[in-house]
This record gives C-alpha cells, structure tokens and sequence, in this order.
C-alpha cells in the first residue's frame, strides 16, 4: 500500500511502513491488564490517538461487564485530556505513575477507583530497570520522525521514553506530523546510565554540554504499529500576573539581588530551575524585566516565561525535558525555532533531574507549594492531609539537591478561608532540612543557618497572613509553655486543629 504524501520523510524506515495503521487497530494490540509506558511530559509530546482508541474499547469492555478491564499506565509526568482523561473516563487505569495533574484522575485517586504511585520524577527510570514496577509490556511513544537504523527524532518532551523503548516488548510509535521536523538536534539522549555498582560520573558540568545523540534508539522488530497523528500539543494558556504572584516575584528577585550584593551568587545567577503555574511564570516573567542577563537554566520543563527570556536575550541557554508553551507561545517558536534550537537541549528526565547534576551545577530552584509549616516543612502535594492534588512531580529532585532551595505560595488559600502557613503541614513532602526559603506575597523568609524556633519567627513575621499571625503566635508561645522539648516545639493534639477546624467549619 502506497504511503500518504509527504510521510515517507518521516518514516525513513521502509520496514516499517507496513506497520501504518489506525489507531483503533494499534489500541487493539494492547492487551487489558498490560502495564503500558506512554510518552508524555506536562501537555508536550504525549500520544493523542492510541490512548483515546483504547479508552472507547475499556470503556466498551466495562459497558459489557469487564469492569476490570483496565491497564498499568506510566509516563514522563502530567500529560494531556486525549491520555489521563480519557483513560479515567473509562475508568482504565489501575495504576498510575508518576504524576498526574488531570481532574478525572485525581476526583478517580481520591475516590479510592484508581491507585496512584506518587513518585520522584528522577527514580522512575531506575525504578523500572530494577523492575520495582513490574513489566513493561508496551510502549506508546509520540515521535517526530523515524530514521534509518533504529533512530527516533523526539518531539517535544523526551521524559521516560529511552526507558520504556529499552524495556518495552512491543512497540507503538504515534509519528505526529504536526510537531516540526526543526526539532531534530534539540536533543540530547544520555545512553550512559547504568545501575550501581556500575555507576559512572555524569560529565556534565554546564547546562548546555552535549553528553548523548540527538536520537532515541529503538529496536525496529519490536514495533507492532505506527499511527499517523497531526495534532498539537494541549498546554493551558497562563494568567496575566495578577498582583500576588507579581508581589511574591517581587521578593524573589530583591533577594536574588542582595545575594549577588553580598558575593554569595556570580552576577549570571546560577542554573534556574522553574516549576509551572501562574506563580513559576510570574517569577520568570519579574527576571525578564528584572537587572540579571546571560542567565542559564537547568529544569524540568521550559514554559512561556523562560521561551520570553531566551527571546530577549536575558537567559542564554536552557536545559529541559520539555517544552510545555501556550497555543500563542507555541506559534512563536514554530515561526522561529531556528533561533531557539542552539539555545535549547531536551533530556531524558533521569538527567534533567539528576540529583548529581542538580548539586554539581549549583542550581536555584524555585516551586510552588500548598501549605508550610512554622519550622519550615513543605507540603506540595495533598489537601487537608488525604486528597491528593497533582503529585510532588520533581520538587524534591530539586529542592533535596539544590544550592538554592526556593518554595513559594500565595499566604492564603480558598478566598481567605485557608492560611498556607499553619503549625504543622497536613502531609510532608519537602522537610525542613530540604527547604531555605519561603516565600508569599508579605516577604520572605530566609531560613539558611536558623533553628527551628528562630525559623518560625521569621515564617511568621515574613510570611503568615496578618490575620493569622495572632494565632500562629499564640500557638508558637503555648507550645513553648506546654513542657514539650523546647527544639520544635508542639502541642501535638492541637497542631493540626487548623485543618481539623477547617474541615468542620468551613473556617480555619
Ligand atoms: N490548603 C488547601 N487547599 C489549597 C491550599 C491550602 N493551603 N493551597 C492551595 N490549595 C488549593 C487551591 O485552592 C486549588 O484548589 P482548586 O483547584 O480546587 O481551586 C489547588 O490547591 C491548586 O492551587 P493553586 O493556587 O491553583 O496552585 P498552583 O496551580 O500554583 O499549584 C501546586 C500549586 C503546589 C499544587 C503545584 O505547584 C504542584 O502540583 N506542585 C508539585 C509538583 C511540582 O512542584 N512540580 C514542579 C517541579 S519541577
């Protein structure tokens, strides 16, 4: 059968042109109960057919009465609606890992219809090679371009895929003619991480050192389909700044400035890694106005803010795994990736994550949280204790590793219902060892050198709502007085009335 115009360029493999299929055909091939590894990393490079073909057929399997049709499903991080939505619609998924950031997922996680393996972005892919996670049965990967001997033009997140393509029995590949055939080259795929004792060191010592090839490689006779796709990658656009993330921005960049002032950063800063969101892209969007120039980043995904800066010339280079733009974003760098291509290089994200790299390159990172505590402990992934909200995805590659470790939140939460600094986070992620600043849209708290007493003083006075800083101190003082070790000091039947008092009143 002739192949459609134009397809035979990115399909350079002629082995492989037997295998052009509909994706309800591919979606067949997945057998129900296999664990599947998916490409896909925020909205960027997940695959848009194959997922939506198997969801119709679980969903048709549960309307028979297989209500356990269902399969494992893996993948870089958080995807788009066409995958986690799909899927949790037809209520197919019995496991999912490693982050997810999608509605139906989570209202199916916390409902107790989906399990859910929360896991630092950085050990998926040991953990898959130790086999922690079971077997791979089948990987679906959205790719830009196939080449001869056994090569894969990424596209747009690179994430996990080299591990699910290595692991994999069978294969999938989604070749999506609507991601540029200009990508090629963005690329940098590491083949050199082994497991211990075979460890070796990394050579990477600046963000924009090359250590792999621009491809993924693949085993040609392990592919069982290629679905054609044209279709966009799905990125929520961002917030105007609104007055909190720009006075939280604010703070973050005065402090930048008086760390250069007193000689403890070069003049450049050091590798910034930004998380996503409103807040992460209002900071971005303060440094682009901001004194700093020839900036670097080393980070997981590169949204609209940090496109912003490489456009201006403020930051010089940017390591990622992503590349999670809005629909107008994406259109500017579709028009001018010849521009971006030597400023950018994507990575697996064992390497975009890697806590080696991380801590040798001095990287400042900075990520929103839900709530912290007086000592300085961070809760980034669960409301009230139980409900999960996305995942800790890879704050604590970051945070745990960083020279600069940066959480950030609005002071209140639920229209003032809610203080995000209470006595005792409702769930940990981020301890206080692990955390240096704490930031919201009253000041910032440099917790550096501080014990925990002196630490709550400063959370308080710094970044507590002005309305809840009575009772923070009231309770600061009570906990003192009580008899309880005067180190970190707790009225343990009382630390977390708050949340309690919240979920009862509807008031904290
Ligand atoms: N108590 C209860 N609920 C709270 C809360 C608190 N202290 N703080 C926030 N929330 C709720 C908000 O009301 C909102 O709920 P809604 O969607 O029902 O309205 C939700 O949590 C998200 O809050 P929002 O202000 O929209 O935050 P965000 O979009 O900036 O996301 C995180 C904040 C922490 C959820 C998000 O950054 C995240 O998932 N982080 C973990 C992963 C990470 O850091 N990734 C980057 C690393 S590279």
């Amino acid at each position: 059968m002739p192949l459609p115009p134009g397809l035979a360029e990115r399909l350079q493999d002629p082995s492989l042109h037997a295998k052009v299929m509909g994706a309800d055909e591919a979606a067949a091939l997945i057998a129900v109960g296999a664990n599947v590894g998916m490409s896909g990393f925020t909205g960027a490079a997940y695959p848009k057919a194959v997922p939506q073909a198997l969801a119709a057929r679980l969903a048709a399997l549960h309307a028979a009465g297989q209500t356990q049709a269902r399969i494992g499903l893996w993948t870089g991080a958080s995807t788009g609606p066409e995958l986690d939505g799909a899927l949790a619609r037809a209520q197919g998924i019995e496991m999912r890992l490693p982050y997810q950031s999608d509605p139906t997922c989570r209202q199916q996680i916390n409902a107790g219809h989906m399990l859910y393996n929360d896991m630092h972005l950085s050990h998926v892919a040991q953990a898959a090679w130790y086999g922690l996670l079971g077997h791979l049965d089948v990987a679906v990967v959205e790719v830009t371009g196939v080449l001869p001997g056994g090569r894969l033009i990424p596209s747009t997140s690179v994430g996990n895929n080299k591990t699910w393509l290595d692991q994999a029995d069978q294969i999938i590949l989604e070749l999506n003619l609507h991601q540029s055939l200009a990508l090629e080259g963005m690329h940098d795929i590491y083949h050199g991480t082994h497991l211990p004792p075979h460890r070796q060191p990394i050579a990477l010592t600046r963000p924009q050192d090359r250590i792999g090839d621009p491809y993924l490689r693949f085993d040609p006779a392990k592919v069982v389909a290629v679905v054609v796709t044209d279709q966009p990658d799905r990125n929520a656009p961002f917030d105007p700044p609104g007055e909190v993330s720009a006075r939280i921005a604010g703070h973050i960049l005065a402090f930048l400035q008086q760390e250069v002032r007193l000689g403890r950063l070069p003049a450049q800063l050091l590798p910034l890694q930004s998380g996503v969101g409103n807040i992460a892209n209002a900071v971005l969007d303060g440094l682009n106005q901001g004194p700093f120039g020839q900036l670097s980043a080393y980070t997981e995904v590169l949204q609209d803010g940090m496109l912003a800066m490489l456009r201006s010339g403020k930051l010089a280079f940017a390591s990622a795994t992503a590349i999670s733009l809005s629909p107008e974003a994406d259109a500017e760098f579709q028009q001018n990736i010849g521009f971006y291509r030597p400023r950018i290089v994507l990575r697996p994200q064992e390497i975009s994550n890697h806590p080696e790299l991380i801590r040798r390159l001095g990287v400042i990172a900075m990520n929103a949280m839900i709530e912290a505590d007086i000592y300085g402990n961070v809760n980034s992934t669960h409301i009230m204790g139980s409900s999960i909200m996305n995942g800790i995805g890879g704050s604590g590659d970051f945070a745990r590793n960083a020279y600069l470790s940066i959480f950030m939140t609005p002071s209140l939460a639920k229209g003032g219902k809610i203080s995000c600094i209470v006595p005792m986070v409702s769930h940990h992620d981020h301890t206080e060892h692990d955390v240096q600043v704490i930031v919201t849209e009253h000041g910032l708290a440099d917790l550096r050198g501080l014990a925990p007493t002196q630490r709550a003083e400063r959370i308080v006075q710094q970044c507590a709502h002005p309305r809840f800083r009575p009772a923070l101190r009231d309770y600061m003082a009570r906990a003192r007085r009580s008899g309880a070790g005067l180190h970190t000091p707790h009225l343990l039947d009382e630390a977390l009335s708050w949340h309690s008092r919240y979920l009862k009143t509807g008031q904290m």
